[in-house]
């Protein structure tokens, strides 16, 4: 199906138009501190091609889940101050436009200050939209959420895809339905639960699929291997079973932890040592993939033309001591990739932390600023806010 992209219109189809932009700007503060400016960043080509063929750019975004209520330490009010643009407190009241100039660029309040956002409210979005004259969705990490700014604003405007999510879109599609082989997946992250699916499509599309953290422990509990007072889904255990018999029915050769890093206390200080997988004992705590795992991950590497990653192998909140497999792989993936050896994808807000982390996050071919929408796409689910812009197209003349 067809939409409409940004990049396709003209100077004098752009020039002193007023525009709605929706950006995800869901990012991480600490202390009014933005701590990582990822996905901010990511927007700029979008904003510079605005700017560039002089549109009226006002830009609406979420922050975090209000559900519906005021919240100070939510504003995106540090959003615009970071981007030096200026800040409109009610995202409703449309008074401002009329001061704006060709190319100015302003920053709306949190749309989820608003019940009708998330809700999807046809009144809200009706509202929303009053005063522009088109409309430009370059959120692709919140397209998986039918909120009123990603799915029912397209009712009332033109819409468009931002050069943002078109890049998603052809980045991740190239790598789900035309990857250059052998591709290799890594899987890591808590939980088996959220990611069944993922698993289950990756397993099928992959030529290797290597599972690590504490899904891996959840992998390894499955085979009966000891896994001490570690977080592990026990209650998986029979699902894990059957990703590993899909994945052999689809000949993708599965990788799991061959050995951990253990801790005595769930702390960052903790003494870490390393213990084989069939060793792991009753007071252990696993917080990370260990050395032979990580060496034997990184030798896979060199087996790959297409690598996609998503999810961290230990608990690299605690720094890189315990982040330590996660950490070196990404150095290793940056190397190889630089190399021009592979082509690497990822994605996922804790791995793209661990990037950033590293100092390495330009080095990697492609990085997706989504998490759940990276997801979601990956499994092979249309998301809204992309059904939204193709509907559009079909039933929004113009
Ligand atoms: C994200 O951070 O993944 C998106 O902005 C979606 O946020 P949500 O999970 O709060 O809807």
């Amino acid at each position: 199906m067809e939409m409409r992209k940004l990049s396709d219109l003209t100077f004098n189809e752009l020039n002193g138009k007023y525009v709605l932009l929706r950006e995800d700007f869901n990012v991480q503060i600490v202390g009014r501190k933005i701590t990582d400016a990822f996905r901010i960043d990511a927007a700029k080509p979008t904003l510079k091609f605005l700017v560039d063929n002089g549109a009226k750019v006002v830009i609406c975004a979420h922050l975090g889940r209000p559900s519906g209520e005021y919240v100070k330490d939510l504003s995106l009010d540090i959003i615009a101050d970071y981007m030096k643009i200026p800040f409109v407190k009610d995202c409703l009241e449309k008074d401002f436009l009329t001061d704006m100039k060709n190319g100015d660029v302003v920053l709306m309040e949190n749309l989820r200050f608003y019940i009708g956002e998330e809700k999807n409210e046809d009144e809200f979005a009706k509202k929303l939209a009053e005063g522009f004259d088109l409309y430009v969705n370059d959120a692709f990490a919140v397209s998986h959420r039918s909120a009123a700014s990603i799915v029912g604003i397209t009712k009332y405007l033109p819409s468009y895809a931002g050069i943002l999510l078109d890049k998603e879109i052809t980045n991740l599609d190239a790598v789900l339905h035309n990857p250059e082989r052998p591709l290799v997946a890594y899987v890591g992250g808590g939980k088996v639960s959220t990611k069944i699916d993922v698993l289950k499509k990756i397993s099928s599309i992959a030529d290797k699929m290597v599972i690590g953290g504490a899904m891996g422990t959840t992998f390894n509990y499955a085979l009966k291997l000891p896994v001490g007072d570690s977080l592990c889904e026990k209650t998986m255990a029979r699902t894990a079973i059957m990703i590993m018999l899909e994945a052999t029915e689809n000949e993708c050769d599965l990788y799991l932890p061959l050995d951990k890093g253990v801790g005595k206390e769930f702390n960052k200080d903790a003494e870490r040592e390393n213990r084989d997988v069939k060793d792991i004992r009753d007071d252990d705590i696993i917080m990370d993939d260990g050395t032979k795992t990580i060496e034997r991950n990184i030798e896979l590497l060199k087996t790959a033309k297409t690598i996609i990653w998503n999810g961290p192998f230990g608990v690299t909140e605690f720094g890189e001591k315990w982040g330590k497999s996660s950490y070196e792989f990404a150095r290793a993936l940056a190397e190889y990739t630089k190399s021009g050896k592979v082509n690497s994808i990822v994605g996922g807000g804790d791995t793209v932390a661990v990037l950033n982390a590293c100092g390495v996050l330009d080095d990697i071919s492609y990085v997706s600023t989504g998490g759940g929408a990276f997801l979601e796409f990956i499994e092979g689910k249309k998301l809204p806010g992309i059904i939204a812009l193709e509907d559009n197209f079909k039933n929004f003349s113009i």
